[in-house]
Protein backbone atom coordinates (compact mmCIF):
# COMPACT_ATOMS: atom_id res chain seq x y z
CA UNK A 1 0.00 0.00 0.00
CA UNK A 2 2.54 2.26 1.16
CA UNK A 3 4.44 1.58 -2.21
CA UNK A 4 1.61 2.62 -4.27
CA UNK A 5 1.31 5.71 -2.46
CA UNK A 6 5.13 6.90 -2.94
CA UNK A 7 4.62 5.87 -6.83
CA UNK A 8 1.52 8.08 -6.63
CA UNK A 9 3.55 11.14 -4.86
CA UNK A 10 6.58 10.50 -7.36
CA UNK A 11 4.12 10.68 -10.63
CA UNK A 12 1.83 13.72 -8.99
CA UNK A 13 5.59 15.78 -8.49
CA UNK A 14 6.64 15.10 -12.27
CA UNK A 15 3.18 16.45 -13.18
CA UNK A 16 3.52 19.10 -11.38
CA UNK A 17 6.77 19.98 -12.61
CA UNK A 18 5.62 19.41 -15.84
CA UNK A 19 2.86 21.74 -15.85
CA UNK A 20 5.25 24.09 -14.39
CA UNK A 21 7.74 23.92 -16.92
CA UNK A 22 5.02 24.57 -19.49
CA UNK A 23 3.92 27.61 -17.83
CA UNK A 24 7.53 28.90 -18.17
CA UNK A 25 8.08 28.40 -21.54
CA UNK A 26 8.05 32.04 -23.27
CA UNK A 27 5.54 31.02 -26.42
CA UNK A 28 6.29 32.65 -29.65
CA UNK A 29 3.44 33.91 -31.84
CA UNK A 30 2.69 34.88 -35.51
CA UNK A 31 2.58 38.93 -36.03
CA UNK A 32 -0.31 40.15 -37.30
CA UNK A 33 0.03 43.10 -40.18
CA UNK A 34 -0.29 46.43 -38.76
CA UNK A 35 1.28 44.93 -35.12
CA UNK A 36 4.67 46.00 -35.52
CA UNK A 37 4.44 48.81 -37.98
CA UNK A 38 7.71 50.49 -36.89
CA UNK A 39 10.03 47.30 -37.24
CA UNK A 40 11.53 46.95 -40.45
CA UNK A 41 13.89 44.44 -42.28
CA UNK A 42 17.30 44.77 -43.86
CA UNK A 43 18.95 43.10 -47.07
CA UNK A 44 22.48 44.27 -47.47
CA UNK A 45 24.18 43.70 -51.18
CA UNK A 46 27.57 44.88 -52.72
CA UNK A 47 26.68 47.38 -55.40
CA UNK A 48 28.50 45.47 -57.67
CA UNK A 49 26.22 42.56 -57.47
CA UNK A 50 23.29 44.37 -56.50
CA UNK A 51 20.76 41.28 -57.74
CA UNK A 52 22.38 38.99 -54.61
CA UNK A 53 20.55 40.65 -51.33
CA UNK A 54 21.75 38.97 -48.28
CA UNK A 55 19.25 38.47 -45.19
CA UNK A 56 21.01 40.73 -42.70
CA UNK A 57 18.87 42.45 -39.68
CA UNK A 58 16.29 44.45 -38.48
CA UNK A 59 15.81 47.72 -37.73
CA UNK A 60 13.02 50.17 -36.09
CA UNK A 61 11.87 53.65 -37.25
CA UNK A 62 12.28 56.30 -35.53
CA UNK A 63 11.13 58.98 -37.93
CA UNK A 64 9.92 59.73 -41.21
CA UNK A 65 13.18 59.87 -42.87
CA UNK A 66 14.89 57.87 -40.33
CA UNK A 67 15.74 53.94 -39.11
CA UNK A 68 17.60 52.86 -36.03
CA UNK A 69 19.33 49.56 -35.95
CA UNK A 70 22.74 48.14 -34.43
CA UNK A 71 26.50 49.30 -35.84
CA UNK A 72 27.25 45.42 -36.39
CA UNK A 73 24.48 45.38 -38.45
CA UNK A 74 26.13 47.84 -40.96
CA UNK A 75 29.99 47.49 -40.19
CA UNK A 76 30.02 45.25 -43.35
CA UNK A 77 31.81 45.68 -46.80
CA UNK A 78 27.89 45.75 -48.13
CA UNK A 79 27.37 49.25 -49.56
CA UNK A 80 23.45 48.72 -50.56
CA UNK A 81 20.45 48.41 -48.25
CA UNK A 82 17.03 47.35 -48.96
CA UNK A 83 14.48 47.65 -46.24
CA UNK A 84 11.31 46.23 -45.69
CA UNK A 85 8.24 48.57 -44.33
CA UNK A 86 5.28 47.02 -43.07
CA UNK A 87 6.31 43.36 -43.92
CA UNK A 88 5.11 40.27 -41.71
CA UNK A 89 6.22 38.08 -44.77
CA UNK A 90 9.55 39.06 -45.80
CA UNK A 91 9.11 37.00 -48.92
CA UNK A 92 6.13 38.31 -50.13
CA UNK A 93 6.33 41.29 -52.50
CA UNK A 94 2.83 41.31 -53.05
CA UNK A 95 1.71 41.82 -49.30
CA UNK A 96 -0.77 44.44 -48.61
CA UNK A 97 1.05 47.34 -46.89
CA UNK A 98 4.26 46.17 -47.95
CA UNK A 99 6.71 48.73 -49.33
CA UNK A 100 10.46 48.44 -49.56
CA UNK A 101 13.71 50.89 -50.33
CA UNK A 102 17.54 50.97 -51.75
CA UNK A 103 19.46 52.78 -49.67
CA UNK A 104 23.27 53.58 -50.26
CA UNK A 105 25.83 53.34 -47.90
CA UNK A 106 26.39 56.99 -47.93
CA UNK A 107 22.94 57.27 -45.81
CA UNK A 108 23.73 55.28 -43.01
CA UNK A 109 25.86 56.55 -39.64
CA UNK A 110 27.37 54.23 -37.40
CA UNK A 111 28.18 55.61 -33.92
CA UNK A 112 31.81 56.88 -34.46
CA UNK A 113 32.81 55.60 -31.55
CA UNK A 114 31.61 52.31 -31.89
CA UNK A 115 33.76 49.42 -30.36
CA UNK A 116 33.54 45.99 -32.51
CA UNK A 117 35.23 44.28 -29.68
CA UNK A 118 33.62 45.42 -26.74
CA UNK A 119 30.17 46.51 -28.46
CA UNK A 120 30.27 49.73 -26.47
CA UNK A 121 27.95 52.32 -28.93
CA UNK A 122 26.50 49.85 -31.27
CA UNK A 123 23.77 51.67 -32.76
CA UNK A 124 23.84 53.18 -36.69
CA UNK A 125 20.81 55.02 -38.03
CA UNK A 126 19.85 55.06 -42.02
CA UNK A 127 18.72 58.30 -43.00
CA UNK A 128 16.16 57.76 -45.91
CA UNK A 129 16.30 59.61 -49.39
CA UNK A 130 13.05 59.28 -49.10
CA UNK A 131 10.34 60.57 -46.90
CA UNK A 132 7.76 57.82 -45.47
CA UNK A 133 4.43 57.77 -45.53
CA UNK A 134 3.04 56.89 -42.04
CA UNK A 135 -0.61 54.91 -42.01
CA UNK A 136 -1.58 51.79 -40.12
CA UNK A 137 1.58 49.48 -41.70
CA UNK A 138 4.30 51.69 -41.23
CA UNK A 139 4.91 54.11 -37.88
CA UNK A 140 7.70 55.40 -36.16
CA UNK A 141 8.09 54.20 -32.31
CA UNK A 142 8.14 56.78 -29.82
CA UNK A 143 11.95 56.69 -27.52
CA UNK A 144 11.35 56.99 -23.62
CA UNK A 145 13.13 59.57 -21.43
CA UNK A 146 15.10 58.34 -18.43
CA UNK A 147 12.02 59.34 -16.11
CA UNK A 148 10.12 57.02 -17.58
CA UNK A 149 11.72 54.28 -16.95
CA UNK A 150 10.06 53.39 -13.96
CA UNK A 151 6.84 53.90 -15.37
CA UNK A 152 6.74 50.18 -16.99
CA UNK A 153 6.18 47.73 -14.65
CA UNK A 154 3.51 45.24 -15.16
CA UNK A 155 3.51 45.98 -18.75
CA UNK A 156 4.83 43.63 -20.85
CA UNK A 157 8.03 43.99 -23.47
CA UNK A 158 8.16 42.64 -26.55
CA UNK A 159 10.44 41.84 -29.31
CA UNK A 160 9.82 40.28 -32.44
CA UNK A 161 11.95 39.08 -35.66
CA UNK A 162 12.37 37.28 -38.90
CA UNK A 163 15.03 35.50 -37.08
CA UNK A 164 17.27 35.35 -40.05
CA UNK A 165 20.69 33.97 -39.34
CA UNK A 166 24.25 34.15 -41.32
CA UNK A 167 25.33 30.07 -41.23
CA UNK A 168 28.44 30.45 -43.12
CA UNK A 169 26.60 31.83 -45.94
CA UNK A 170 23.32 29.94 -45.97
CA UNK A 171 20.86 31.34 -44.84
CA UNK A 172 18.38 29.96 -42.87
CA UNK A 173 14.79 31.69 -44.05
CA UNK A 174 12.30 31.73 -42.13
CA UNK A 175 10.72 34.80 -43.21
CA UNK A 176 7.33 35.22 -41.21
CA UNK A 177 7.41 38.23 -38.03
CA UNK A 178 6.89 36.40 -35.01
CA UNK A 179 7.14 37.70 -31.75
CA UNK A 180 7.50 36.91 -27.57
CA UNK A 181 6.58 38.98 -24.86
CA UNK A 182 7.53 39.01 -21.18
CA UNK A 183 5.97 40.70 -17.94
CA UNK A 184 8.11 43.38 -16.82
CA UNK A 185 8.42 43.35 -12.68
CA UNK A 186 10.73 45.80 -11.39
CA UNK A 187 13.21 47.91 -13.92
CA UNK A 188 12.47 47.22 -17.58
CA UNK A 189 16.36 48.65 -18.67
CA UNK A 190 17.99 45.52 -16.10
CA UNK A 191 14.98 43.11 -17.07
CA UNK A 192 15.49 43.56 -21.04
CA UNK A 193 18.99 43.23 -20.77
CA UNK A 194 18.72 39.86 -18.59
CA UNK A 195 15.58 38.71 -21.27
CA UNK A 196 17.59 39.03 -24.32
CA UNK A 197 20.40 36.90 -23.27
CA UNK A 198 18.39 33.51 -22.96
CA UNK A 199 18.15 31.25 -26.10
CA UNK A 200 14.20 32.00 -26.77
CA UNK A 201 14.97 35.19 -27.71
CA UNK A 202 18.14 34.17 -29.56
CA UNK A 203 16.15 31.77 -31.69
CA UNK A 204 13.45 34.43 -33.09
CA UNK A 205 15.03 38.01 -32.43
CA UNK A 206 17.47 39.78 -35.52
CA UNK A 207 20.14 41.79 -34.94
CA UNK A 208 19.17 45.22 -34.53
CA UNK A 209 15.10 43.75 -32.93
CA UNK A 210 13.77 46.68 -30.97
CA UNK A 211 12.78 45.71 -27.57
CA UNK A 212 9.55 47.68 -27.25
CA UNK A 213 6.73 48.24 -24.54
CA UNK A 214 3.25 48.86 -25.92
CA UNK A 215 1.13 51.71 -23.86
CA UNK A 216 -1.97 53.55 -24.60
CA UNK A 217 -1.67 53.21 -28.49
CA UNK A 218 1.70 54.08 -28.33
CA UNK A 219 4.89 51.83 -29.01
CA UNK A 220 8.20 52.44 -27.04
CA UNK A 221 11.19 51.27 -27.79
CA UNK A 222 13.58 50.83 -25.05
CA UNK A 223 16.26 48.94 -26.42
CA UNK A 224 17.63 46.46 -29.03
CA UNK A 225 18.73 42.92 -29.33
CA UNK A 226 22.31 41.97 -30.88
CA UNK A 227 23.86 38.74 -32.04
CA UNK A 228 26.70 40.02 -31.21
CA UNK A 229 28.50 38.90 -27.99
CA UNK A 230 31.37 41.50 -27.24
CA UNK A 231 34.47 40.53 -25.71
CA UNK A 232 33.55 41.49 -22.76
CA UNK A 233 32.09 38.79 -21.44
CA UNK A 234 29.50 40.69 -20.06
CA UNK A 235 26.03 38.86 -19.63
CA UNK A 236 24.14 42.11 -20.98
CA UNK A 237 25.83 42.58 -24.56
CA UNK A 238 23.01 41.03 -25.93
CA UNK A 239 21.56 43.79 -25.15
CA UNK A 240 21.87 47.75 -26.73
CA UNK A 241 20.34 50.55 -24.66
CA UNK A 242 18.60 52.75 -26.63
CA UNK A 243 17.90 55.23 -23.29
CA UNK A 244 21.67 55.81 -22.94
CA UNK A 245 22.40 55.79 -26.81
CA UNK A 246 18.94 59.00 -26.41
CA UNK A 247 21.84 61.75 -27.11
CA UNK A 248 23.55 60.65 -29.42
CA UNK A 249 20.08 59.16 -31.56
CA UNK A 250 18.60 63.17 -30.67
CA UNK A 251 22.31 64.66 -32.24
CA UNK A 252 21.75 62.83 -35.89
CA UNK A 253 17.40 63.29 -36.07
CA UNK A 254 15.63 66.08 -35.02
CA UNK A 255 12.24 64.64 -35.46
CA UNK A 256 11.93 61.60 -32.99
CA UNK A 257 8.82 61.02 -31.19
CA UNK A 258 9.28 61.59 -27.49
CA UNK A 259 7.87 59.48 -24.91
C1 LIG B 1 5.28 34.06 -47.68
O1 LIG B 1 5.17 34.49 -49.02
C2 LIG B 1 5.59 33.53 -49.98
C3 LIG B 1 5.55 34.21 -51.33
O2 LIG B 1 4.29 34.76 -51.61
C4 LIG B 1 4.71 32.31 -49.89
O3 LIG B 1 5.14 31.34 -50.82
C5 LIG B 1 4.78 31.75 -48.49
O4 LIG B 1 3.89 30.67 -48.35
C6 LIG B 1 4.44 32.82 -47.47
N1 LIG B 1 4.69 32.27 -46.15
C7 LIG B 1 3.76 32.29 -45.20
C8 LIG B 1 4.13 31.58 -43.95
O5 LIG B 1 2.70 32.87 -45.32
Amino acid sequence: MAKQYNWLLISLATLLLLVNIEAEEPEEKLAIPTQFPYQVFIDVALKSDNSKWVPKCSGTIISKSAIVTTASCLDTEFDLALIYFGAVNISNAFEIGQTRMEVERKYFEVHEEYNPVTLSNNIAIIKLPFELEFNEYVQAVSLPSKEDLGHYVGQEMIIAGWHQIDNQQKFAVWPVLKYLGKKVARHVGKEAAKWVGKKVVGLLADEGSPITIHENDANIAVGMYTTQNGKTKSKLSHFVNLIKLLPWIKKIVSDIRLK
